[in-house]
């Protein structure tokens, strides 16, 4: 399988668990804990790597500790990390999850604007950009470097795969003119169209009037009742797969990555969504946002539950 680069947050993940979360002026003991890499671009970075391909990561973290300790665990997992700016004067972006028995979560969010990749952060990391065959961009991040990575990603003619919701028209042109592959979330959907999503017949018209905008494939999120893929000419309506809930944290990230290695492994649109299912799953079954894919199984899982579907 080729490379990937992923643009898009690096920080530093905090994950408790605990019985239940206790009421103000209350304590709690902690049940589990676990600190490693995290933040979306790493987490979608992570999942490319270990379904197989070759992964390098643009984005930012502090000059500080967290940031030496997020790195070090970075190249410990295989992922090139020369394209991430240590910036100096930031903090390293703390995301803590805390998680109860039922699978509840709330997140807590230390995200410093140096964090956030510029335009000129993206134009440096141009020598990782012209090496990708895919490059997934992060909605999320600031604008200008979300625009900047999409052009640049276009011109070296790799598939450009981007998550979640622009945050204004420009960006929303720019998606449409560059990427080949979008995939939102429910709530992401609707800022893409400008409007709610009504349910999966809903859905299926406008991942397909997508598709007719642009992109070659449209992955959308239908509440919590299934994922549709469209692609020119066929889409697929994928329930939601049986599994023993934990943390949701995780699922957009795995399942974009189970999308992206199985187009870049050659797989149809439909296969590749169902790769996105079985990978998304997978992380929602473990506690934080740091997946633990295996190619193979991912592979297996999905080819069942398509069968399981009807194709
Ligand atoms: N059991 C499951 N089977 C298939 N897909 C699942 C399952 N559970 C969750 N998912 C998918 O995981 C995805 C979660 O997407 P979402 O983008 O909301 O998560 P996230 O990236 O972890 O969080 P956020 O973007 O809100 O920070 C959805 O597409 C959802 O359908
Ligand atoms: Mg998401």
């Amino acid at each position: 399988m080729g490379g990937v680069v992923v643009v898009g947050q690096v920080a530093r993940d905090l994950v408790l668990a605990v019985d239940r979360v206790p009421d103000g002026g209350g304590s709690t003991d902690v049940t589990r804990r676990i600190e490693v890499l995290g933040g979306k671009g790493a987490n979608q970075g992570v999942g490319c790597r270990q379904l197989g391909a070759d992964v390098a990561l643009v984005g930012v973290v502090g000059d500080d500790d967290a940031g030496r300790a997020v790195l070090a665990q970075a190249r410990l997992d295989g992922l090139d990390v020369s394209a991430v700016v240590r910036r100096s004067g930031t903090t390293t972006a703390l995301l803590v999850d805390v998680v109860e028995a039922d699978g509840t979560r709330r997140l807590l969010e230390h995200v410093p604007d140096g964090t956030g990749l510029t335009a000129d952060d993206v134009r440096a990391a141009a020598p990782v950009l012209r090496r990708a065959d895919a490059v997934l961009v992060q909605l999320q991040q600031p604008a200008d470097s979300v625009v900047e990575a999409l052009r640049s990603a276009d011109d070296t003619g790799a598939l450009v795969v981007v998550d979640g919701a622009p945050a204004d028209d420009a960006v929303r042109a720019a998606v449409l003119e560059h990427a080949d592959v979008v995939r939102a979330d429910e709530v992401e959907a609707a800022g893409l169209l400008g409007r709610a999503l009504r349910g999966v017949d809903d859905a299926v018209t406008a991942a397909t009037e997508l598709v007719g905008r642009g992109p070659r494939v449209v992955a959308l999120e239908v509440g919590s009742e299934a994922n549709v893929v469209a692609w020119d000419g066929g889409h697929v309506v994928m329930p939601l797969l049986p599994t023993d809930l934990v943390d949701p944290t995780g699922g957009g990230d795995a399942f974009v990555a189970g999308l992206t290695a199985a187009l870049l492994e050659g797989a149809d649109p439909a296969t590749a969504g169902w790769w996105g299912s079985a990978a998304a799953a997978s992380v929602v079954a473990r506690l934080g946002g740091r997946p633990a894919l295996d190619r193979d199984a991912v592979a297996a899982e999905a080819a069942r539950a398509r069968g399981g579907a009807g194709g």
